[in-house]
């Protein structure tokens, strides 16, 4: 493991997450966002921009069968929980093949679950086969680290900022657990793709419902770092890990144009 880029308020890792994060400062994160492998990558197809392609991402996203993937989340989880502060907060990203796994071992490590989103996606793909339901939506388990501690939930501001694309959340009206947010736009696009990439905008509502300015977010399957992106956009401090140097070649990429964007602003 070894320390890729540092920059102002970002610092890039490239290496397994739990080496990484066992090496980390205990109790040091604010707040955690996790993207892990959904290990879906079983030779399937699917339907992309009108096109038949393949559902596998990449070797890291291949099932090691049930057990070994729930090893897997365990470990990844608990090496978070040591570094995250008493009332941080984490949420983890997933669909079936991985969420429930992954919400048995935050349990089992001692996090209080505090709501699943379901991040519902209006233009999602259509289901090639035709013998079940297309699949439009992702699960996204937000948790606490210690039920006695307080954590950060900016309500009002969920509450009352302006989610114009979000044709679900209406005006004045509480915030629910259901988020209606496109997939990638073109433009996020702009340096290439990670296989997995999040749009920004789910990002966006995570970090302003959790995290006030100045806060430390990590991500320890950072791929193009989209959580960095959008911590640095809004003030917020941020570390990212992930294994594959094309991925945080990407990252970079991203980071250089956000902190020069943010250089221009301040001057
Ligand atoms: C689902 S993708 C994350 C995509 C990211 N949210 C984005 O918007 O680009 C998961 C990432 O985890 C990385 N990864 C898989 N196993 C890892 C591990 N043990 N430690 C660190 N990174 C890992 C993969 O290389 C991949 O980039």
């Amino acid at each position: 493991m070894h320390k890729i880029y540092e920059k102002e308020n970002v610092t890039l890792f490239q290496g397994n997450c739990v080496e990484v994060l066992n090496k980390g400062t205990p109790e040091s994160i604010d707040m955690i966002f996790a993207d892990p492998p959904y290990m879906l990558s079983n030779g399937g197809i699917t339907c992309q921009s009108g096109k038949v392609v393949s559902v596998n991402k990449g070797k890291w996203d291949k099932s090691k069968g049930i057990n070994e993937d729930f090893e897997f989340h365990t470990g990844w989880i608990n090496a978070c929980r040591r570094v995250l502060k008493p009332n941080g907060t984490i949420w983890i990203s997933g669909t079936y093949h991985s969420i429930y796994a992954c919400g048995f071992a935050l349990q089992k490590a001692g996090f209080k679950i505090l709501n699943d989103i379901c991040w519902f996606k209006p233009n999602a793909s259509p289901n090639m086969s035709c013998r079940y339901f297309t699949a439009s939506h992702e699960t996204i388990l937000w948790a606490k680290k210690d039920n006695k501690e307080k954590h950060t939930f900016n309500y009002e501001l969920m509450k009352n900022c302006d989610w114009k694309d979000d044709f679900i959340k209406k005006p004045q009206k509480q915030m629910r657990s259901v988020w209606a947010i496109g997939t990638l736009k073109q433009n996020e696009k702009e340096f290439g793709k990670h296989p997995t990439q999040k749009p920004l905008e789910l990002l966006r509502r995570i970090i302003l419902a959790s995290t006030n300015i100045g806060d430390l977010i990590l991500d320890p399957f950072t791929g193009s770092s989209t959580t960095g992106i959008m911590a640095i956009e809004l003030g917020r401090k941020f570390i990212g890990i992930d294994l594959e140097k094309e991925y945080l070649d990407l990252s970079i990429k991203r980071f250089e144009q956000v902190l020069s964007k943010k250089e221009k602003e301040w001057q």
